[in-house]
């Protein structure tokens, strides 16, 4: 891809395979995706795996926390009966793909793609932890740590300011009840909270914020430049809100089917040639 808006292929190429894991990884890649999207939470042998939800019961066979289940036991976990299950017109089926931890998933994948790795455990070994997996595979300068909470990425920061960091805006209905930000969010509208959190990251030294694709707004990417922080989306759900994005200036995107959403950056690009 040689557009600067970026397609970050979120948990993989997770419309067509279940997220998060090596197929969707590798498919995504297929697909000419150049950039991955993925979250990161530790097993209870601290073992760095990877996988989106809290709990287990919804994708896999296993029940309740994630962080009760040694590596040994999630690795052995199946999510691809759950795609299948509830992608019945997907052109593959996936039964038997497992849960992979993050050197796996590095390891396979190499320099070959950016990785946003997105902190989903708050437990306060994770951010070092972390990196040095990130840099036992000489992966450094293809990361950028992400995550919904301010404090890990503080973590980072403070050990490593060179490393790109993107903080992740909550979407406006969810802003004002997280614990970590009511205190001085409550009553405050969404373009007050956008601009409390851009400043916020800008005053951090990160370098990129990602708002949800329907919040993002000229304003708030204007608010972005001006303090220093680049701005992309998450939550994409369709082309429309791919092409909001596109229209109004943000620098990229997670989105569930890189393939489309390549074809669309690109006819947008030829568009703006002619
Ligand atoms: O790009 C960030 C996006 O991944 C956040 O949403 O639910 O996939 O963690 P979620
Ligand atoms: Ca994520």
């Amino acid at each position: 891809m040689d557009s600067a808006f970026r397609v970050i292929a979120h948990r993989g190429a997770s419309a067509e395979a279940p997220e998060n894991t090596l197929p969707a990884f590798r498919l995504a890649l297929e697909q000419g995706a150049s950039e991955v999207e993925l979250d990161v939470r530790f097993s209870s042998d601290l073992e760095i795996m990877v996988f989106h939800d809290d709990a287990l019961d919804r994708k896999t066979g296993l029940r309740g926390r994630f962080s009760h289940y040694d590596a040994s036991a999630l690795r052995r976990t199946d999510i691809g009966r759950w795609f299948d299950v509830t992608r019945p017109h997907a052109q593959r089926r996936f039964a038997g793909t497992c849960l992979a931890t993050l050197d796996e998933v590095l390891e396979t994948l190499g320099d070959r793609v950016r990785y946003h790795i997105e902190i989903k455990d708050s437990n306060p070994l994770l951010p070092l932890r972390l990196l040095q997996a990130v840099d036992a595979h000489g992966l450094e300068s293809r990361v950028t740590i992400t995550s919904f909470s301010m404090k890990p990425l503080l973590a980072v920061q403070k050990v490593a300011p060179e490393r790109p960091i993107c903080f992740l805006l909550r979407d406006a209905h969810d802003a004002v009840r997280s614990a970590e930000f009511r205190p001085h969010l409550h009553g405050k509208s969404i373009e007050a909270i956008q601009d409390y959190w851009i400043d916020a990251a800008a005053e951090a030294g990160f370098s990129q914020v990602a708002v949800r694709a329907q919040d993002v707004t000229p304003r708030c990417i204007a608010r972005a430049a001006d303090r220093g922080v680049t701005l992309r989306g998450w939550g994409v759900r369709d082309e429309a809100d791919l092409l909001w994005l596109l229209r109004i200036g943000a620098v990229g995107a997670t989105v569930d089917w890189p393939a489309r959403a390549i074809e669309i950056v690109r006819a947008h690009a030829e568009d703006g040639r002619r």
